[in-house]
């Protein structure tokens, strides 16, 4: 049975604030996830409606239960990656995106995300599809390996690591997060003065490879920019670097007139929205109150023509 308790959602008024919802509009909360979000948004909702997506099959059953007697709320299980498909008409007044892991997902050893709890190898955010981290590091070539350690880890050590899983795999198949932790700690011993546990940064990469999570990201912010209505708000929340440099290099290159037609005279401005504010990250208390926050980073635009 999962409990709501396991998920606190980040960064939520000031999400809400910037939303600026509109009584009756119509929102896309595109990592639903356990309805943290999409439950302040309805509270602001009267007659209008809210499409509420994820990926994770384990959350959108969690999802049906939870609003199940809401009438403004339309669940579907989608990846970023099929949205436009699904959604080919709709245009939205607003589209939230908290994306990452949950800590449902984080904390559950079940679905192998955590070097802090032992169980399968797994890592993806939907088990019914693709291939699990267990099986991708049985088979992936040692360069492979390093280099996606250091693309989506940018772990200094990739090499040393790829060179280590390589070796120990000769003796065993590695199935559980503890034996990849235990191969990590052994080739990059904690020391004293570490804040990070060693196999942080490859137990994130081999996430985000296993879930396309960048290529995903591409496709949502394609995504934003033609289904979000001309004065409604996009919101994303990230919770690493690679992500949030992604989230703001689009916005940015979308808000801005190119430099080179800059000096023209009478030239029309063709950027598409307007960025809403800098980055917005969570306050002392919310850290407090939720450590996991502490890494999250809002960013917010509105799209003007
Ligand atoms: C941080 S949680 C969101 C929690 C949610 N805002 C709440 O209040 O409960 C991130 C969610 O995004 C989902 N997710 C991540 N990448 C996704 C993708 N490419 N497509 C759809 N859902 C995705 C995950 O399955 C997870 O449930």
């Amino acid at each position: 049975m999962i409990n709501e308790s396991f998920h606190i959602p980040v960064l939520t008024e000031e999400v809400i604030q910037h939303l600026l919802i509109r009584r009756n509009g119509n929102y896309l909360d595109a990592t639903s996830g356990f309805g943290g979000h999409s439950s302040a948004i309805l509270e602001q909702l009267v007659d209008g409606s809210l499409v509420a997506s994820d990926q994770d099959p384990e959350a959108i059953s969690y999802l049906k239960s939870k609003f199940k007697s809401e009438q403004r709320i339309s669940i579907h299980q989608a990846r970023f990656s099929q949205l436009d498909k699904l959604f080919s008409t709709n245009n939205y007044d607003g589209i939230l995106a908290d994306i990452g892991v949950s800590s449902y997902q984080l904390n559950n050893p079940k679905r192998g995300f955590s070097f802090m709890k032992d169980g399968p190898l797994d890592m993806r955010m939907n088990q019914n599809i693709g291939e699990d981290a267990s099986s991708w590091l049985s088979n992936a070539s040692e360069k492979e390996i390093s280099s996606v350690l250091w693309k989506y880890g940018e772990e200094k050590k990739a090499k040393r690591i790829a060179k280590a899983i390589v070796e120990a795999r000769k003796n065993i198949k590695i199935e559980s997060t503890k034996e990849l932790a235990e191969i990590l700690l052994e080739e990059v011993p904690r020391r004293f003065n570490d804040k990070k546990h060693p196999a942080t940064k490859t137990f994130q990469a081999i996430r985000i490879f296993i879930n396309n999570e960048l290529e995903e990201l591409e496709l949502l912010l394609d995504f934003i920019s033609k289904h979000l209505k001309i004065g409604g708000r996009a919101c994303i929340i990230s919770f690493h670097s690679l992500e949030d440099r992604m989230v703001k290099r689009f916005f940015r290159d979308h808000s801005r007139r190119d430099p080179r037609l800059s000096k023209l005279p009478n030239l029309a401005d063709d950027s598409s929205f307007k960025l809403v504010s800098k980055a917005i990250k969570p306050s002392d208390e919310e850290i407090n109150l939720n450590p996991r926050s502490r890494s999250a980073v809002l960013r917010v635009v509105e799209r003007i023509k």
